[in-house]
C-alpha cells in the first residue's frame, strides 16, 4: 500500500525534526489542523486516511497522530476508518469530530447519529482535569468551542473517561490518559474555538513531547543544504519571478544556496500593477545582485489579446505566451538543468483528494504550468513543505522587504482578469491608476495586513455622471476586498462608509475615464474573489 502514496513526502527535508501525522477524513478544515500544529513549532503532514498503514507509519515515524473530521457518518456502510496500526503505534492519538467517532467506534465504544445536528458555537463545561486542556478554564469552568457534527458518542470505549461536555454532546472531550488517546467533538483548529490552538499545542508539545524546533530559522539552513545537494557543484537553476511572495522567497533561498548559478526570469506581460515591474527588477537585480532577465513583452501580450473577451481564452493566451517567452529566455541562458518553482504544501495536498484519488480542483501553479515537461528540466521546489504563513516567515528570515513578504496574492494573468471583456492598453492604465489609489487608501488606513486581497476592477460598463457643469459618460470601477484563510472561501471586507466614500471620491476625481465607483459585497461562494 505504501507505494501508492501520492502526497509526496516533504518529510525528507525535515528528517531531524519530530513528525506529527494528520490522517485526513476529508474535512474542509484539515489544513487548519496542520497549520495549528506547525504554529506550535512541530512538523506535520496530511495523508489521506486510506494511504496510512503500518508501513507508512514505520517510515514516517510520527510522535503523534491526529485524526481529522470528515463529511461521513460513522454508521454509514463503508464509512472511512483509520488503519488499526494507528492505535498500535504506541504514540498519542487525537481524534477530532469524525476522527473522534472513528476512535470510539474502533476501540470498542459506540457512536451514532442522534437525529439533531449540532452546528456552530457551543459551551464546553470542563468536568475533569486533563493535560489536553492545560491552561484552559479550570474544572467547573467553561470554554467556547465550535461544533459541526451529526453523530455523537453514546458509549465510551474501555479505558476512556469523560473530560468535558456540552449541551449536545455529553462526551465532548474524552480521554484514555494511560494510552494517551483523546477525542474532541468540536473543532479546535478553527478560530471560532478561541483556545483551540492551545489544545493542539498541549497535544503535540506536552502530551506527545515534540520539541517545537520547527522554525523557519532552522528550515532555512536545511533547505539550503538540500538545494545544494540536489543541484550539485555546477548545476544551474532558472527561476521565474512573478512579483509574488512565493517566487521571491524561492529565488532568494536558492540564491543563498548556489549564488550566481541561479538566473531569474521576469516575464513582464504588461498587466502588472502600478510600479510592480520596477519594484521586482529593483529588488532582485539591484539589491540582491541576482542575475535577472527582464523580458518586457507587454506589446506581444497585448497584441495577442486584441479582440479577446472570453476569460478562459484570455487566461490560455497569456499562459501559452508566458511559456513560450520563458522557454526562449531560458534557452538563452544555456545549460540550466533545473527549474525552480514556488509550489506550496497546500498545492501538494490539494492535488490529491482525501480518499487518495485525484482532487477535483487541481491547481495550476502561477504561470509556469507546462514548463517542466516542455523543457525537460528537474524541478527545485524548496517551499513544497510550507504553508503560506511559513513562507512569509522564511522571507523575513531571508531579509526580504515587508513590501514583498506581506503582499496580497496576485493572479498570474494579472490585471487581464480584472478588466472584464476586451483589454486595451488605455483600459489597463485607467485600472492601474484606480487600483493604486485604492491600495494607497487601504495602507493609509492601516488595513493592508488585515485584508486577504484587495483590488479594483474596471467594468466594461459606462454610466452618466456630472462633473463641474458638464455631463460625463465614463467607466464604472468596482472595488473588491475580502477576508479569507486560503482563498477557497471568502467574505467581503467591511470597510466603513467613510473609507469607501473617501476612496471613491479620490478615484473619480483623480482618474480620467472613471466616473462611478461601486463596492462588491459578495461572499465566495457563491461569488469568486476575482471577477473573471
Ligand atoms: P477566485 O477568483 O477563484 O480566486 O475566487 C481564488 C484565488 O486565486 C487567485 N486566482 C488566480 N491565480 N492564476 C493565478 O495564479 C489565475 O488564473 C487565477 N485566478 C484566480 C485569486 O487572485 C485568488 O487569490
Amino acid at each position: 500500500m505504501s507505494e501508492k502514496i501520492t502526497h509526496p513526502a516533504p518529510a525528507d527535508i525535515a528528517q531531524s525534526h519530530d513528525h506529527v501525522l494528520i490522517v485526513d477524513f476529508g474535512s474542509q478544515v484539515t489544513q487548519l489542523i496542520a497549520r495549528r500544529v506547525r504554529e506550535a513549532g512541530v512538523y506535520c503532514e496530511v495523508h489521506p486516511f486510506n494511504r496510512v498503514d503500518a508501513a507508512v507509519l514505520a517510515a514516517f515515524k510520527p510522535r503523534a497522530i491526529i485524526l481529522s473530521g470528515g463529511p461521513s457518518s460513522v454508521t454509514d456502510e463503508g464509512a472511512p476508518r483509520a488503519d488499526a496500526a494507528v492505535f498500535e503505534a504506541g504514540v498519542p492519538v487525537l481524534g477530532i469530530c469524525y476522527g473522534q467517532m472513528c476512535l470510539v467506534a474502533q476501540l470498542g465504544g459506540e457512536a451514532k447519529g442522534v437525529g439533531d445536528r449540532e452546528f456552530g458555537r457551543a459551551t464546553l463545561t470542563i468536568n475533569k482535569p486533563s493535560p489536553l486542556l492545560e491552561g484552559l478554564a479550570p474544572v467547573g469552568g467553561s470554554e467556547t468551542v465550535w461544533m459541526s457534527h451529526g453523530d455523537r458518542v453514546t458509549a465510551l470505549p474501555p479505558g476512556f473517561e469523560p473530560i468535558a461536555s456540552s449541551d449536545g454532546a455529553p462526551y465532548a472531550v474524552l480521554a484514555d490518559e494511560a494510552r494517551r488517546f483523546y477525542g474532541v467533538m468540536f473543532h479546535p483548529e478553527v478560530v471560532h474555538t478561541p483556545n483551540g490552538a492551545r489544545i493542539i499545542q498541549n497535544f503535540v508539545r506536552h502530551i506527545a513531547g515534540c520539541s517545537g524546533d520547527w522554525t523557519m530559522g532552522a528550515y532555512r539552513a536545511e533547505a539550503i543544504a538540500a538545494i545544494r545537494a540536489q543541484v550539485g557543484e555546477s548545476g544551474k537553476v532558472i527561476c521565474g519571478l512573478s512579483g509574488g511572495v512565493d517566487s521571491a522567497v524561492t529565488a532568494v533561498l536558492i540564491h543563498e544556496a548556489i549564488g550566481e548559478r541561479l538566473t531569474c526570469v521576469f516575464v513582464d506581460h504588461g498587466m502588472m500593477r502600478k510600479g510592480e515591474a520596477e519594484e521586482v527588477v529593483g529588488l532582485f537585480r539591484d539589491h540582491y545582485n541576482i542575475p535577472l532577465i527582464h523580458a518586457d513583452e507587454s506589446a506581444l501580450f497585448l497584441g495577442a489579446l486584441e479582440g479577446v473577451s472570453d476569460p478562459e481564452v484570455k487566461r490560455k493566451t497569456i499562459g501559452r505566451l508566458f511559456v513560450e517567452v520563458f522557454e526562449q529566455k531560458a534557452k538563452g541562458i544555456g545549460g540550466a538543468g533545473f527549474l525552480a518553482q514556488g509550489t506550496l504544501y497546500p498545492d501538494v495536498i490539494e492535488s490529491v483528494s482525501f480518499d487518495g484519488g485525484p482532487s477535483v480542483t487541481i491547481k495550476s501553479h502561477h504561470n509556469v504550468g507546462g514548463l517542466p515537461e516542455r523543457m525537460n528540466m528537474a524541478l527545485v521546489e524548496p517551499l513544497r513543505a510550507l504553508f503560506k504563513d511559513e513562507v512569509r516567515a522564511l522571507g523575513r528570515e531571508l531579509g526580504l522587504p515587508e513590501s514583498f513578504v506581506g503582499r496580497h496574492p496576485f493572479p498570474g494573468p494579472g490585471l487581464a482578469i480584472r478588466c472584464p471583456g476586451e483589454i486595451t492598453g488605455e483600459k489597463l492604465d485607467t485600472l492601474r491608476a484606480a487600483d493604486a489609489i485604492y491600495l494607497d487608501e487601504i495602507r493609509k488606513a492601516g488595513l493592508y495586513d488585515q485584508i486577504w486581497q484587495a483590488f479594483a476592477v474596471l467594468l466594461p460598463v459606462k454610466t452618466v455622471g456630472v462633473m463641474g457643469d458638464g455631463r460625463t459618460y465614463e467607466h464604472v470601477c468596482a472595488l473588491r476586498a475580502v477576508n479569507s484563510v486560503d482563498g477557497m472561501t471568502a467574505d467581503y471586507y467591511p470597510f466603513t462608509h467613510e473609507f469607501l466614500g473617501r476612496t471613491a471620491s479620490r478615484i473619480v476625481n483623480e482618474v480620467p475615464g472613471i466616473n462611478r465607483v461601486v463596492y462588491d459585497v459578495t461572499a465566495k461562494p457563491p461569488g469568486t474573489i476575482e471577477w473573471e
